[in-house]
């Protein structure tokens, strides 16, 4: 077994990290929006998506692997963005991108990482993608695709469900502040979380250095308040287009959940979509992504390659998602929990324990490759 039979699953690496992180970060990783609806609709509607098994194959030999724009990676698994990773536990975005390009799996580097760029594409060459917010400053805008060009990444995602910064309550109650200080009450919280204090002692405090050359970002109070400030209220279709004529490897848009805005997007020449509601983070009344995936029009489908994120926590949320139409299925937290419960090798276990579980899936229901999952495994309940 390639994992630790003490952490056999993301749910027990989940119930380990909330031990071993502090409550801030914690809350930060774990919370949602509002009533926290859309973040456990994402689990509930996943779990109600219901694959018919089918028998009487040789399923000794399956196939996992999938290949995304003219790559084939060999998991239909990729790893999501998620801003400051380096404060949920130490050196994530490194380890998690080493675990990333072993494994031959997308990790996408966050517009809010706090690892240079250029580290993270030397580490992870031909997996590593970056995810924009869209600045508001053309120029600035220009000169980061630049530098994420020259850096090497294969993919672009611009994600789009962030028109305005979240207000998340946990996070304001936390009293959480960037850039991260050592508050009296964060420094309390630490304390008992030893691991994590020590670790993050010797990493130092999180900045978000990719945007430092861009301006003072000293008085930015609150992650909402900077995104605010810093990005766009709004991506604009006209600025995709820019964004496009930039860019010309392949180009994702993220966080879409209706088909007329897919469809604008394919008019404007993008190669993929990821569907997703943010994990439950920007509007508790938003569809579940599964929901979002199942609603759309099969026709908008066939056009773009189309992914999902948002409550993917097993190998057999990737089949479903992949049996609904999703071509890759990524997350974000279950990889930050793996960090935190399992230290720096969490990455490498997570990937295995989602591979065991896609291969048992497919062997379970009588298909032998990924790639041939269709709706013809979806059975009505
Ligand atoms: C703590 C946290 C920070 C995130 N930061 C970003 C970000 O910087 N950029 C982005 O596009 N999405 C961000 N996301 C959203 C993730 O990319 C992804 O959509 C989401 O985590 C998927 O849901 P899951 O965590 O249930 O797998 C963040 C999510 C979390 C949990």
């Amino acid at each position: 077994m390639k994992y630790n039979p003490g952490l056999p699953s993301i749910f027990d690496m989940e119930q380990r990290a909330k031990k071993r992180m502090p409550g801030f970060a914690w809350d930060y990783l774990s919370g949602g929006i509002s009533e926290e609806k859309s973040l456990s609709r994402n689990r509930s509607d996943l779990s109600q998506v219901l694959l018919c098994p089918r028998y009487l194959t040789d399923v000794g030999q399956v196939d996992t692997s999938c290949e995304l724009f003219n790559h084939r990676y060999d998991l239909g698994v990729g790893i999501s963005p998620v801003g400051l990773s380096n404060m949920m536990w130490p050196h994530a975005e490194s380890h998690l991108a080493r675990a990333a390009k072993q494994a031959n799996i997308p990790y996408t580097l966050s517009t809010m990482g706090t690892t240079p760029l250029e580290t993270i594409a030397k580490l992870a060459p031909d997996v590593a993608w970056y995810q924009l917010y869209v600045p508001r400053d053309r120029s600035v805008m220009q000169d980061l695709i630049e530098r994420v060009k020259n850096a090497g990444f294969k993919v672009l995602v611009i994600t789009v469900d962030i028109p305005v910064g979240a207000k998340r309550d946990k996070e304001l109650k936390n009293g959480l502040i960037l850039p991260f200080t050592f508050t009296p009450k964060i420094i309390a919280q630490t304390l008992t979380r030893p691991a994590w204090l020590v670790k993050t002692l010797q990493q130092g405090i999180p900045r978000f250095i990719n945007l430092a050359p861009y301006g003072d970002l000293k008085n930015v109070k609150h992650l909402g308040e900077f995104l605010t400030q810093f990005f766009m209220p709004g991506v604009t279709l006209e600025r995709i287009k820019q964004i496009r004529e930039l860019w010309q490897g392949p180009l994702v848009i993220k966080g879409l959940q209706h088909s007329d805005d897919i469809q604008r997007c394919y008019d404007a020449g993008i190669d993929g979509v990821i569907v997703s509601n943010h994990g439950g983070r920007q509007l508790d009344a938003a569809p579940s992504s599964i929901h979002a995936l199942q609603q759309l029009d099969p026709e908008i489908q066939q056009k773009l390659t189309i992914m999902i994120d948002s409550g993917i926590r097993t190998g057999l949320d990737v089949v479903r998602s992949k049996v609904a139409g999703a071509q890759m299925a990524f997350s974000g937290r279950s990889f930050l929990y793996a960090m935190a419960a399992a230290g720096d090798d969490g990455g490498r276990q997570v990937i295995e324990i989602l591979r065991d579980e896609m291969t048992r899936t497919l062997q379970q229901i009588g298909c032998t490759e990924f790639a041939q999952l269709d709706r013809r495994w979806l059975t009505e309940h």
